[in-house]
């Protein structure tokens, strides 16, 4: 693994401000994720990890501290400066799946390309490469979306994140809507892309999924509280 930050957050504080009433939510947040670093962020219901996981996915910014993303501030920008962010750095996957269910596989996983403008042949071969590198198997890759297990839909939203080649993968609560034996699947796919040297971020409140990781912040109204390594899932990229 590389030493060099990929997340580096200091003194992160959002409040949310309704008419005269606000809602200090993050409380003074710090911590930096290495390059190649799977990291879980763990906490309660109402903890602050949704409204963290904004901040990080250059989705909100916050009301005070500094944020740098793959050595660029991103603290302050503008909307449309945070929007061209979030399209080069950061790959989401999100509870529901969000696919577009009567296109193919491969389709879903050029989605992202075709508004990069990138040609047809080029998208085919990297949302393929994508796929694989997500675990589905070629023979699904023509499959419509709405055919697939809830665990193969999960596999193609992370080829979806990949497929831009995303500074991080960003994941909240990814295997939520799965039963256990699926999300193992889903969270082996996790430690796969981690083993290939990708920065996976992965927000859940159940310590069973947060153990695949190999280091948990643990996060508790508005602050961390505990950074720990998870000593026994400590692996390493190639
Ligand atoms: N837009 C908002 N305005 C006011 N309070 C908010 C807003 N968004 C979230 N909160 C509050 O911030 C706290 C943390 O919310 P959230 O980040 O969604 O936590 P989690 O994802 O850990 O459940 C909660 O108490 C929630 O009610
Ligand atoms: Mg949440």
């Amino acid at each position: 693994m590389s030493h060099a930050p990929m997340i580096e957050i200091k003194d992160i504080v959002k409040d949310y401000v309704n008419g005269d009433e606000t809602t200090h939510v993050l409380k003074g947040v710090s911590f930096s994720i290495k390059k190649g670093e799977f990291v879980a962020i763990m906490g309660p219901s109402g903890s602050g990890k949704s409204t963290l996981m904004h901040i990080i996915g250059a989705l909100d910014v916050s009301t005070s501290g500094s944020y740098t993303l793959d050595g660029q501030d991103v603290s302050s920008l503008e909307p449309d400066e945070l929007a061209r962010i979030r399209k080069q750095k950061i790959g989401f996957v999100f509870q529901a799946f969000h696919l577009l269910p009567r296109a193919t596989v491969l389709r879903n996983v050029e989605l992202p390309l075709i508004y990069s403008g990138i040609d047809r042949e080029e998208r085919a071969r990297r949302a393929g490469e994508a796929l694989i590198a997500a675990g589905l198997d070629e023979s699904r890759h023509e499959h419509l979306s709405n055919q697939l297990s809830g665990g193969q839909m999960q596999r193609v939203a992370i080829a979806r994140a990949l497929v831009n080649d995303p500074a991080i993968i960003l994941a909240d609560e990814p295997t939520g809507n799965l039963d256990s034996k699926t999300g193992d699947l889903v969270l082996d796919t996790f430690q796969a892309l981690h083993r290939q040297g990708r920065t996976v971020v992965l927000i859940t409140h159940e310590p069973y999924v947060a153990s695949h990781a190999e280091r948990t912040l643990l996060v508790r109204d508005g602050l961390i509280v505990e950074d720990r390594l998870n000593t026994d899932k400590v692996t390493h990229g190639p």
